[in-house]
């Protein structure tokens, strides 16, 4: 079986009945949400909040209830994928361009859950580029600043054309090699006038739950 499959199947086990659950975005937690779907239909009374608008249609479609961010006040567990993950639990996520909904998402959440397969499990971050929400207006000037803080980044690109966020916005994919303060560096992106929101989520993981090739699932608490 797929690593990826393994851990975001695996990932259900921690989801019980009455729970609000954050369903994040991308290809590992696709096998949580279709394997929580499974139990919703056996029974499980959950109700989930998406972190992009195509876990939504996802989870509309496979009868997942959902309710929106604004109606709750917190959310027992959030499951989300990662495109690196440190010893430490710190996190780059924003592959699939969702970073902003799922950091507001794990933000009110009691727990997050990452599920991943080993090759994203780092000593250091960085080697992935970070992804950093930017609005469009003047997204030349807020790359420059960016820029300074020892990156060269790439807005990122969809059928030649800027991609565009679920919030309308732009990325820019920095690449930093070696992330030497990913505290400092969350901060320092998000006082540049023009970033929304960066990919770094730290403190914020309580859980991973790693799927590798040989089939089995590692599971690591803070
Ligand atoms: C989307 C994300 C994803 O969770 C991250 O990119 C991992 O994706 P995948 O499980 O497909 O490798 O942060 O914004």
């Amino acid at each position: 079986m797929d690593s990826k499959q393994i851990a975001g199947e695996k990932a259900v086990e921690y989801v019980q009945d009455g729970m609000l659950v954050g369903l994040g975005t991308g290809s590992t937690v696709y096998w949580t949400i279709v394997a929580l779907a499974e139990l919703v239909k056996k029974g499980l009374d959950i109700k989930g909040v998406p972190t992009s608008k195509s876990t939504e249609t996802l989870a509309e479609d496979l009868g997942i209830p959902l309710v929106n961010l604004s109606s709750v006040n917190h959310l027992d567990l959030t499951i989300d994928g990662a495109d690196e993950v440190n010893p430490k639990f710190e996190l780059i996520k924003g592959g699939g361009g969702a970073l902003l909904r799922e950091k507001m998402v794990a933000s009110i959440s009691q727990r997050l859950l990452i599920v991943i397969d080993e090759s994203k499990y780092v000593r250091h971050l960085g080697a992935f580029p970070l992804p950093v929400e930017i609005v469009p207006f003047g997204w030349e000037m807020t790359s420059k600043q960016i820029s300074r803080l020892g990156c060269n980044p790439t807005l990122r690109a969809k059928e030649n054309s800027p991609f565009i966020t679920d919030n309308g916005n732009y990325i820019l994919d920095c690449y930093f090699e070696k992330i030497q303060s990913p505290y400092k560096l969350n901060h320092t992106l998000n006082m540049i006038p023009g970033v929304v929101e960066n990919g770094l989520f730290v403190h914020m993981a309580d859980t991973i739950v790693m799927g590798n090739r040989s089939g089995n699932v590692e599971i690591l608490n803070k």
